[in-house]
């Protein structure tokens, strides 16, 4: 029987590559690894590639194996489900993951301008009645701006047409976001890179419902 969530907050505490700060925490001081990841934590110069709202984290511990010289750093406020990636990348002992358990609202607590390379957002809620917590809404983005070099790209992978065409044209439209590449049905598509190489929990969901998968590519520019 797997873990209940209890238990899984305990072991969560005994990882060490997942960080864990209150808001008050964070209110009053510097999170000690902000600007230093690559430094003080990775031992290395690699770029850095999050995944936000990454749940149990399949894109963070999955290009992390088939990238050994890129860092990953998955980033959700559910512990229970961050557990699982956790998990994996300590049985694995794999020196080039870790998480962080809080709200991508507060990410410029975390990294410095220039930290970030790469972002894959998986499967996000797609708040239908709420655009300001998308986390493609250019709120979202401006604090994405803050912490990417220019240029980084920005991975979007959801079952939810609704979010996949208010992204392509409310969002980055105008070439103000240039994108590399976008469908609204990702497995008919013949592009293919890693965004079809690995299938997080809720896409596996999601395709056995019938649901069609869409992708959108693109560029964060300042
Ligand atoms: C539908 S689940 C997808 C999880 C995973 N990416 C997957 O595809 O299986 C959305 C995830 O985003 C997380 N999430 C939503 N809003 C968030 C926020 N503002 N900050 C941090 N995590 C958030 C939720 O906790 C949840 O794990």
């Amino acid at each position: 029987m797997g873990k209940n969530k209890l238990e899984r907050f305990e072991e969560n505490l005994t990882f060490p590559n997942l960080f864990q700060v209150s808001y008050e925490f964070l209110q009053q001081n510097t999170f000690p690894l902000k600007g230093k990841w690559n430094s003080d934590f990775f031992k290395n110069n690699n770029p850095i590639v999050l995944e936000l709202g990454c749940g149990k984290g399949e894109y963070t511990v999955n290009l992390a194996k088939k990238y050994p010289n890129k860092n990953f750093i998955g980033i959700d406020i559910k512990g229970a489900r961050l557990w699982r990636g956790c998990k994996t990348s300590n049985e694995d002992k794999m020196g080039n993951v870790a998480f962080i358990r809080t709200r991508i609202q507060l990410i410029e607590n975390f990294f410095a301008a220039d930290e970030v390379s790469e972002i894959w957002i998986t499967f996000p809620d797609p708040q239908l009645k709420k655009p300001n917590k998308r986390l493609t809404c250019e709120r979202f983005l401006s604090y994405y701006k803050k912490i990417a070099k220019n240029n980084s790209i920005v991975h979007l992978k959801t079952d939810s047409y609704e979010l996949y065409d208010y992204t392509i044209n409310e969002v980055i439209a105008e070439g103000k976001y240039p994108v590399v590449f976008h469908t609204d049905d990702l497995y008919a598509s013949d592009f293919y890179d890693d965004v079809k190489d690995v299938r997080t929990f809720y896409e596996q969901m999601f395709l056995d419902m019938g649901k069609k998968i869409t992708y959108i590519q693109f560029k964060l520019q300042q």
